[in-house]
């Protein structure tokens, strides 16, 4: 017997009506609008698609690597969701800025939360392998005030593109992360290594996928930020190197426009001597704006 609540039998017309009719019991609304969204548009897909038997089984032994391809340190479907650009979907609409902030991107599955605080000007870089950076800027309030007290989180690959925890036992553990504090004035400065271009994990289903659609897997180069101060909402972002080869084609879709900053290389002996660097260095200057909470 149909329940009053049902509408009428599943048919190739009415099967997203009749599945969505048969959670209104469901008190969490929340979740059952979500589901219902779900439904409608899958179906509205699958109408579309017309998979055949074989095809539908594909995709469902797709996900089902997918599910195993995940353990503690790897998740593939969060890089299955920011290769198809849905997490920087969700970013965008859960970190809508006024103008002026400084924009959010994706965090990237590579963060250490118990990164080692470092009084600023330290150097990340514990191995001495790449060529030396200098990250220098400010952290600013939308007034253009400084923010003192600011955490900077910040995290890179090294100059191979890799981050220590892909390489433990290779890189020395909390290589190129650090975290600093801004005083009075809001300045920051750490020093890195110029970062590199990278693919994301693509030995499991995603990069299988990515190839089979003609994408590249790589990320151009960057470092990470996390950027909190009382009283303002957190900011995680990256910086970009606009010279890199893929900016145009970031597999994830990350870069913004006001995330890239010149990567400049100071090489006039004049300018480097006297300096805490003794060889050529990459020079990036960027400020960051947050936004009260
Ligand atoms: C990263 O930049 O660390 C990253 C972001 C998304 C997927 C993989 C890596
Ligand atoms: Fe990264």
């Amino acid at each position: 017997m149909i329940a009053d609540h049902e509408k009428g039998y599943f048919t190739e017309e009415t099967s997203a009506e009749v599945v969505s009719a048969r959670n209104n019991s469901c008190d969490n609304v929340r979740l059952r609008n979500c589901v219902n969204i779900l439904v409608k548009h899958i179906h509205a897909a699958v109408k579309e698609m017309e998979p055949t038997q074989d095809e539908w089984l594909k995709a469902i032994m797709f996900l089902t690597e997918t599910g195993h391809t995940c353990n503690d340190w790897r998740q593939e479907f969060i890089l299955l969701s920011d290769t198809m650009g849905v997490s920087m979907l969700v970013d965008a609409i859960n970190n809508r800025k006024p103008t002026g902030a400084s924009e959010s991107t994706v965090l990237g599955p590579f963060h250490v939360a118990d990164a080692p605080e470092l009084p600023m000007g330290s150097n990340i870089c514990l191995d001495g392998k790449g060529e030396p950076m200098m990250v220098r800027g400010r952290i600013l309030d939308t007034s253009g005030k400084p923010i003192s007290g600011a955490k900077i989180d910040v995290w890179q690959a090294n100059d191979e593109g890799f981050y220590d925890v892909q390489q433990k036992g290779i890189q020395p553990d909390f290589n190129l992360r650090g975290v600093f504090r801004t005083g009075e004035d809001g300045s920051y400065c750490f020093r890195g290594v110029k970062p590199k271009f990278y693919p994301i994990p693509d030995d499991g289903p995603v990069g299988k996928l990515l190839g089979a659609l003609g994408r590249h897997p790589y990320r151009p180069a960057h470092f990470h930020y996390i950027l909190q101060a009382e009283g303002f909402e957190m900011l995680i972002t990256h910086i970009f190197d606009p010279d890199d080869p893929y900016i145009n084609s970031d597999a994830v879709f990350g870069v913004k426009k006001s995330l890239m900053a010149k990567f400049q290389l100071v090489d006039a002996p004049e300018q480097f001597a006297g300096s805490s660097f003794d060889e050529p260095f990459y020079l990036v200057e960027h400020d960051f704006v947050l936004v009260k909470e």
